[in-house]
Protein backbone atom coordinates (compact mmCIF):
# COMPACT_ATOMS: atom_id res chain seq x y z
CA UNK A 1 0.00 0.00 0.00
CA UNK A 2 1.01 3.64 -1.06
CA UNK A 3 2.36 6.11 1.55
CA UNK A 4 -0.37 8.43 0.61
CA UNK A 5 -3.70 5.97 1.44
CA UNK A 6 -5.44 5.93 4.88
CA UNK A 7 -4.94 3.11 6.85
CA UNK A 8 -8.40 4.30 8.41
CA UNK A 9 -11.15 5.65 6.53
CA UNK A 10 -14.50 6.26 8.35
CA UNK A 11 -17.60 7.40 6.76
CA UNK A 12 -21.10 7.85 8.42
CA UNK A 13 -20.34 5.79 11.32
CA UNK A 14 -23.12 5.12 13.48
CA UNK A 15 -23.63 2.93 16.62
CA UNK A 16 -27.04 2.72 18.31
CA UNK A 17 -27.76 0.21 21.77
CA UNK A 18 -31.26 -1.54 21.63
CA UNK A 19 -32.42 -0.24 25.24
CA UNK A 20 -35.77 -0.92 26.85
CA UNK A 21 -37.13 2.68 26.45
CA UNK A 22 -35.68 2.55 22.68
CA UNK A 23 -32.24 2.65 20.73
CA UNK A 24 -29.46 4.96 22.66
CA UNK A 25 -27.05 6.77 20.39
CA UNK A 26 -23.70 5.97 21.58
CA UNK A 27 -21.67 7.76 19.14
CA UNK A 28 -21.76 9.75 15.43
CA UNK A 29 -18.68 10.05 13.40
CA UNK A 30 -19.08 11.81 10.30
CA UNK A 31 -15.62 10.63 8.57
CA UNK A 32 -12.05 10.56 9.64
CA UNK A 33 -9.16 9.41 7.81
CA UNK A 34 -5.84 8.73 9.33
CA UNK A 35 -2.57 7.30 8.07
CA UNK A 36 0.32 4.58 9.68
CA UNK A 37 2.22 6.67 12.15
CA UNK A 38 -0.54 9.63 12.95
CA UNK A 39 -1.59 10.10 16.81
CA UNK A 40 -5.00 11.06 17.40
CA UNK A 41 -6.43 12.25 20.74
CA UNK A 42 -10.34 11.49 20.83
CA UNK A 43 -11.90 13.91 23.32
CA UNK A 44 -15.33 15.03 24.41
CA UNK A 45 -17.96 14.61 27.08
CA UNK A 46 -18.76 11.55 29.20
CA UNK A 47 -20.99 9.36 26.68
CA UNK A 48 -19.95 11.08 24.09
CA UNK A 49 -18.94 8.00 22.20
CA UNK A 50 -15.21 7.34 23.36
CA UNK A 51 -15.42 4.07 24.26
CA UNK A 52 -17.98 3.48 21.32
CA UNK A 53 -15.48 4.75 18.57
CA UNK A 54 -12.22 2.39 20.05
CA UNK A 55 -14.57 -0.96 20.70
CA UNK A 56 -15.97 -0.39 16.86
CA UNK A 57 -11.87 0.46 15.83
CA UNK A 58 -10.88 -3.11 17.10
CA UNK A 59 -14.23 -4.65 16.01
CA UNK A 60 -15.47 -5.59 19.11
CA UNK A 61 -18.71 -4.05 18.36
CA UNK A 62 -20.24 -3.47 14.90
CA UNK A 63 -21.68 -0.20 13.10
CA UNK A 64 -25.16 0.58 12.92
CA UNK A 65 -24.22 2.93 9.88
CA UNK A 66 -22.04 3.70 8.21
CA UNK A 67 -18.32 2.68 7.31
CA UNK A 68 -14.73 2.03 8.68
CA UNK A 69 -12.12 0.57 6.30
CA UNK A 70 -8.72 -0.34 7.58
CA UNK A 71 -5.82 -0.80 5.27
CA UNK A 72 -7.53 -0.44 2.22
CA UNK A 73 -10.57 -2.91 2.64
CA UNK A 74 -14.13 -2.31 5.01
CA UNK A 75 -13.66 -4.12 8.58
CA UNK A 76 -15.02 -7.48 7.05
CA UNK A 77 -16.58 -9.68 8.53
CA UNK A 78 -13.30 -11.58 9.58
CA UNK A 79 -12.23 -8.64 11.42
CA UNK A 80 -14.90 -9.71 13.68
CA UNK A 81 -12.27 -12.28 15.22
CA UNK A 82 -10.14 -12.43 17.74
CA UNK A 83 -7.37 -13.60 15.00
CA UNK A 84 -7.68 -10.48 13.41
CA UNK A 85 -7.22 -8.28 16.56
CA UNK A 86 -4.59 -10.45 17.99
CA UNK A 87 -2.70 -9.54 15.12
CA UNK A 88 -3.88 -5.87 14.37
CA UNK A 89 -4.75 -4.31 17.39
CA UNK A 90 -3.53 -3.64 20.40
CA UNK A 91 -5.50 -1.79 22.85
CA UNK A 92 -5.48 -0.49 26.11
CA UNK A 93 -8.51 -1.01 28.05
CA UNK A 94 -9.71 1.83 30.21
CA UNK A 95 -10.31 -0.87 33.04
CA UNK A 96 -7.00 -2.50 32.18
CA UNK A 97 -8.03 -5.97 31.72
CA UNK A 98 -4.96 -7.19 33.10
CA UNK A 99 -5.30 -11.34 33.95
CA UNK A 100 -5.60 -11.31 37.69
CA UNK A 101 -4.20 -14.95 38.06
CA UNK A 102 -0.86 -14.02 35.87
CA UNK A 103 2.10 -12.69 37.12
CA UNK A 104 3.17 -9.48 34.59
CA UNK A 105 5.50 -11.42 32.68
CA UNK A 106 2.92 -14.05 32.09
CA UNK A 107 0.62 -11.62 30.65
CA UNK A 108 2.52 -10.34 28.27
CA UNK A 109 3.73 -13.49 27.39
CA UNK A 110 0.27 -15.30 27.01
CA UNK A 111 -0.84 -12.00 24.85
CA UNK A 112 2.73 -12.36 22.53
CA UNK A 113 1.70 -16.24 22.15
CA UNK A 114 -1.67 -15.27 21.41
CA UNK A 115 -0.12 -12.41 18.59
CA UNK A 116 2.46 -14.91 17.48
CA UNK A 117 5.24 -12.47 18.86
CA UNK A 118 8.72 -13.96 17.68
CA UNK A 119 11.52 -13.86 20.87
CA UNK A 120 8.49 -12.97 22.62
CA UNK A 121 10.52 -13.97 26.20
CA UNK A 122 13.05 -11.39 25.30
CA UNK A 123 10.71 -8.36 23.79
CA UNK A 124 9.14 -8.89 27.23
CA UNK A 125 11.65 -8.19 29.30
CA UNK A 126 12.88 -5.60 27.21
CA UNK A 127 9.42 -3.42 27.48
CA UNK A 128 9.03 -3.91 31.09
CA UNK A 129 12.55 -2.76 31.40
CA UNK A 130 11.62 0.28 29.51
CA UNK A 131 8.41 1.05 31.60
CA UNK A 132 10.09 0.76 34.23
CA UNK A 133 8.44 -1.80 35.75
CA UNK A 134 10.98 -5.05 35.42
CA UNK A 135 11.48 -5.53 38.99
CA UNK A 136 7.28 -6.46 39.31
CA UNK A 137 7.31 -8.87 36.85
CA UNK A 138 6.69 -11.49 39.27
CA UNK A 139 3.73 -9.92 40.65
CA UNK A 140 -0.39 -10.21 39.77
CA UNK A 141 -2.02 -7.28 38.83
CA UNK A 142 -3.57 -7.38 42.58
CA UNK A 143 -0.61 -6.29 44.13
CA UNK A 144 0.63 -3.38 41.93
CA UNK A 145 -0.15 0.32 41.82
CA UNK A 146 -2.88 1.69 39.43
CA UNK A 147 -0.21 3.40 37.36
CA UNK A 148 2.26 0.12 37.55
CA UNK A 149 -1.18 -2.09 36.21
CA UNK A 150 -1.49 1.05 33.42
CA UNK A 151 2.62 0.53 32.34
CA UNK A 152 2.00 -3.04 32.42
CA UNK A 153 -1.23 -2.87 29.86
CA UNK A 154 0.75 -0.91 27.80
CA UNK A 155 3.64 -3.06 27.38
CA UNK A 156 0.61 -5.87 26.32
CA UNK A 157 -0.95 -3.66 23.75
CA UNK A 158 2.72 -2.83 22.40
CA UNK A 159 3.86 -6.07 22.30
CA UNK A 160 3.31 -7.04 18.53
CA UNK A 161 3.92 -3.67 17.43
CA UNK A 162 0.38 -3.49 16.02
CA UNK A 163 -0.78 -1.50 12.86
CA UNK A 164 -4.15 -0.42 15.08
CA UNK A 165 -3.28 1.19 18.98
CA UNK A 166 -6.03 2.03 21.15
CA UNK A 167 -6.15 3.37 24.38
CA UNK A 168 -9.09 4.14 26.47
CA UNK A 169 -8.16 6.88 29.04
CA UNK A 170 -4.62 5.27 29.69
CA UNK A 171 -3.73 8.15 32.26
CA UNK A 172 -7.36 8.47 34.24
CA UNK A 173 -5.98 7.06 37.41
CA UNK A 174 -2.47 8.34 37.43
CA UNK A 175 -0.82 11.58 38.62
CA UNK A 176 0.54 14.14 36.46
CA UNK A 177 4.41 13.08 36.97
CA UNK A 178 2.82 9.09 35.89
CA UNK A 179 0.46 10.32 33.58
CA UNK A 180 3.20 12.00 31.96
CA UNK A 181 5.22 8.98 31.93
CA UNK A 182 2.87 6.48 30.59
CA UNK A 183 1.99 9.01 27.68
CA UNK A 184 5.73 9.40 26.73
CA UNK A 185 5.88 5.77 26.02
CA UNK A 186 2.90 5.18 24.50
CA UNK A 187 3.51 7.79 21.77
CA UNK A 188 7.00 6.68 21.37
CA UNK A 189 6.41 3.15 21.09
CA UNK A 190 3.67 3.85 18.82
CA UNK A 191 6.13 5.83 16.87
CA UNK A 192 8.67 3.16 16.62
CA UNK A 193 6.22 0.86 15.44
CA UNK A 194 4.40 3.30 12.94
CA UNK A 195 1.65 2.05 14.64
CA UNK A 196 -1.94 4.84 14.33
CA UNK A 197 -2.44 5.45 17.69
CA UNK A 198 -5.99 6.65 18.90
CA UNK A 199 -5.90 8.05 22.50
CA UNK A 200 -9.67 8.43 24.26
CA UNK A 201 -9.04 11.28 26.93
CA UNK A 202 -10.51 13.88 28.98
CA UNK A 203 -6.85 15.06 30.29
CA UNK A 204 -6.19 18.21 28.92
CA UNK A 205 -2.67 17.82 29.54
CA UNK A 206 -2.58 14.59 27.04
CA UNK A 207 -4.94 16.35 24.89
CA UNK A 208 -2.32 18.81 24.22
CA UNK A 209 0.68 16.09 23.27
CA UNK A 210 -1.45 15.09 20.26
CA UNK A 211 -0.96 17.17 16.90
CA UNK A 212 -4.43 16.00 16.10
CA UNK A 213 -8.05 15.76 18.17
CA UNK A 214 -11.08 14.62 16.93
CA UNK A 215 -14.08 16.04 19.72
CA UNK A 216 -16.82 13.59 19.37
CA UNK A 217 -20.25 15.73 20.67
CA UNK A 218 -23.31 14.28 22.35
CA UNK A 219 -25.68 16.55 20.81
CA UNK A 220 -27.34 15.74 18.08
CA UNK A 221 -27.60 16.95 14.61
CA UNK A 222 -26.70 13.18 15.00
CA UNK A 223 -30.85 12.06 14.96
CA UNK A 224 -32.42 14.35 17.08
CA UNK A 225 -33.35 11.31 19.06
CA UNK A 226 -31.20 12.56 22.05
CA UNK A 227 -32.40 16.15 22.56
CA UNK A 228 -36.75 14.35 22.44
CA UNK A 229 -35.71 12.05 25.45
CA UNK A 230 -36.75 13.69 28.59
N1 LIG B 1 -23.32 -1.69 25.64
C1 LIG B 1 -24.08 -0.60 25.73
N2 LIG B 1 -25.41 -0.69 25.80
C2 LIG B 1 -26.19 0.40 25.84
N3 LIG B 1 -25.71 1.67 25.83
C3 LIG B 1 -24.39 1.83 25.77
C4 LIG B 1 -23.49 0.72 25.72
N4 LIG B 1 -22.23 1.18 25.67
C5 LIG B 1 -22.33 2.53 25.69
N5 LIG B 1 -23.63 2.92 25.76
C6 LIG B 1 -24.10 4.31 25.76
O1 LIG B 1 -23.53 4.98 24.66
C7 LIG B 1 -23.12 6.29 25.01
C8 LIG B 1 -21.63 6.44 24.75
O2 LIG B 1 -20.90 5.64 25.67
P1 LIG B 1 -19.30 5.57 25.73
O3 LIG B 1 -18.95 4.62 26.78
O4 LIG B 1 -18.79 5.33 24.35
O5 LIG B 1 -18.97 7.09 26.13
P2 LIG B 1 -17.55 7.72 26.54
O6 LIG B 1 -17.39 8.95 25.70
O7 LIG B 1 -16.50 6.69 26.48
O8 LIG B 1 -17.82 8.16 28.05
P3 LIG B 1 -16.78 8.26 29.30
O9 LIG B 1 -16.03 9.55 29.09
O10 LIG B 1 -17.71 8.34 30.47
O11 LIG B 1 -15.90 7.05 29.30
C9 LIG B 1 -23.51 6.47 26.46
O12 LIG B 1 -24.75 7.15 26.47
C10 LIG B 1 -23.65 5.07 26.98
O13 LIG B 1 -24.59 5.00 28.01
MG1 LIG C 1 -15.27 5.79 27.93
Amino acid sequence: MGLSNPLLEIHGLRKEYMQPGGPVQALYLDFLEARAGDAIAVTGPSGSGKTTLLHLLAALVRPSQGSIRFDGRDLPAAAYSARWRALSVGYVFQEMNLLPDFSLLENLLIAAEISGVPRAFDRSLSLLCRLGIEDLRYRRPAKLSLGEQQRAAVARAVLHAPPLLLADEPTASLDAENAGIVMNLLLELAAESKSLLLVATHDEAVKKRFPRVVELTKNIEKTGQRGNLP
